[in-house]
């Protein structure tokens, strides 16, 4: 697992739409955020967040990306694994590889839609608590965080 560079975007959206696909048939909307995003959009997210890659043999397997912001949350999102490969971990590992990359950190935050039971079932797995819900247009979103260190420093 490591940084991805701009370089990589064009396989991001890519394998980004090819895995939000059951998400937005199961939600019953082709249109959500991540099946729109265009790459001059993923370009200019590029420059407020880190984007973490998985590769094999040169081919892109799986992604997520973050911020912190000004008070210290780090805002987690666009967790994609290629769903050939779904199932085996690789999601779980890269949620703990992003934290620790943002971290340290007041918490972690990160939404998905109500609809999407195995994502909330992966999350509280990992440490988050479901704090809110809210209706984004049609959609009903489920908004979880979690603790991040208390023990380490703010200042970095
Ligand atoms: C959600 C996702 C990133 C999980 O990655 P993963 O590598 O399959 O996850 P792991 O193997 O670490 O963990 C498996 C858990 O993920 C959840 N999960 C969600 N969708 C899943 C899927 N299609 N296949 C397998 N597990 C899935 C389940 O809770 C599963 O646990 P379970 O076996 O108890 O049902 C991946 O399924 C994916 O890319 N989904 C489409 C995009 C998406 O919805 N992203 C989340 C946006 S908030």
């Amino acid at each position: 697992m490591t940084r991805a560079s701009q370089t990589d975007l064009p396989a991001i959206l890519k394998l980004q739409r090819l895995a939000f696909d059951s998400e937005a048939v199961s939600v019953g909307d082709l249109t959500i955020p991540p099946l729109t995003q265009t790459l001059e959009e993923i370009e200019a997210e590029f420059e407020l967040r880190l984007f973490l890659k998985l590769e094999e043999s040169g081919n892109l397997v799986a992604s997520v990306r973050g911020h912190k912001d000004e008070v210290g949350w780090a805002h987690v999102g666009r967790l994609m694994v290629h769903p050939t490969r779904q199932g085996e971990g690789l999601g779980s590992n890269l949620m703990h590889e992003i934290e620790h990359e943002l971290g340290p950190c007041r918490g972690f935050k990160i939404f998905t839609s109500a609809a999407s039971t195995g994502n909330i079932r992966l999350y509280e797995r990992l440490g988050y608590c479901v704090f809110a819900r809210e209706k984004v247009g049609a959609l009903e979103m489920v908004f979880l965080t979690k603790e991040g260190d208390e023990h380490e420093s703010f200042d970095d």
